[in-house]
């Protein structure tokens, strides 16, 4: 990996309580290695955990982020639902938008589009994740949803080069599956091929592992991972970091 600056980005998920918040500890006092700023460390827990978990990393160099958002910018009738600016109000400075999960369950490009315009209005910094299905990728059409998600997910907004993008394969999001090494450098440099200026920063995300950044790693055009589960473990998530950091 030949960037200076990585991005590891944890995405908790449906995962963690209060109590979760003590393993913490470890990575706080590793975080305090990060002397020569080589690393940025996000986590993005459930909402609940956002405002104790700002707390617990004031003063150290970790910030926080959510994992979506209503679209709407202002309070209303939507039971169950907090929008972007209520998040950034209780201490997000991030948020994942367009991750498969929640296209999934239904989520369209012009949904997170909205969502997105939202987020940047409320002072958000945006992860906008990307990727094909199995599907998609064994009928060739790849390039075609990628293209179609950053056209219809980026619509109309300005400054693209401050999104982050998070190419995750949805067949390699926990399956411990990860994309060959030739097939992320092309999806990668295809994705950057979309923007005409400064090329956003490009993470990669599904099934990244102790075991496997050492392949990962060695992609040389992307700029740090969106890793779900082995975020969840402190001593898991620091060993990726190391690794990734190490020459
Ligand atoms: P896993 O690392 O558990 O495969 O999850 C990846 C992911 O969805 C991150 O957003």
């Amino acid at each position: 990996m030949t960037n200076k600056y990585m991005y590891f980005i944890a995405n908790w998920k449906m995962f963690g309580d209060l109590r979760t918040l003590n393993s913490l500890d470890k990575v706080i006092k590793f975080s305090k290695t990060n002397k020569k700023n080589k690393f940025k460390l996000i986590y993005c827990p459930p909402n609940i955990l956002i405002r104790p978990l700002s707390k617990r990393l004031k003063n150290t160099n970790i910030e926080v982020g959510a994992q979506n958002c209503h679209e709407s910018e202002n309070f209303g009738p939507n039971t169950g639902y907090v929008n972007s600016k209520m998040l950034k109000n209780v201490g997000a400075k991030y948020i994942i938008l367009g991750h498969s999960e929640n296209r999934q369950d239904g989520e369209s490009d012009k949904l997170i589009n909205l969502k997105i315009k939202s987020a940047i209005k409320a002072g958000l910094k945006i992860i906008f994740c990307v990727g094909e299905t199995l599907k998609e990728k064994k009928n060739k059409k790849t390039k075609k949803v990628l293209a179609k998600q950053i056209q219809k997910g980026l619509k109309s907004i300005k400054n693209k080069s401050d999104i982050i993008i998070a190419y995750e394969p949805v067949w390699s999001i926990g399956t411990g599956m990860i994309a060959k090494s030739e097939d992320l450098i092309k999806c990668v440099a295809f994705i950057k091929s979309k923007f005409s200026k400064k090329s956003p920063k490009i993470l990669y995300g599904g099934s990244v592992n102790a075991k496997n950044i050492d392949k990962l790693k060695n992609v040389n055009n992307i700029n740090g991972f969106l890793i779900g589960g082995a975020s969840q473990n402190s001593k898991k998530f620091i060993d990726i970091i190391k690794k990734s950091i190490s020459n």
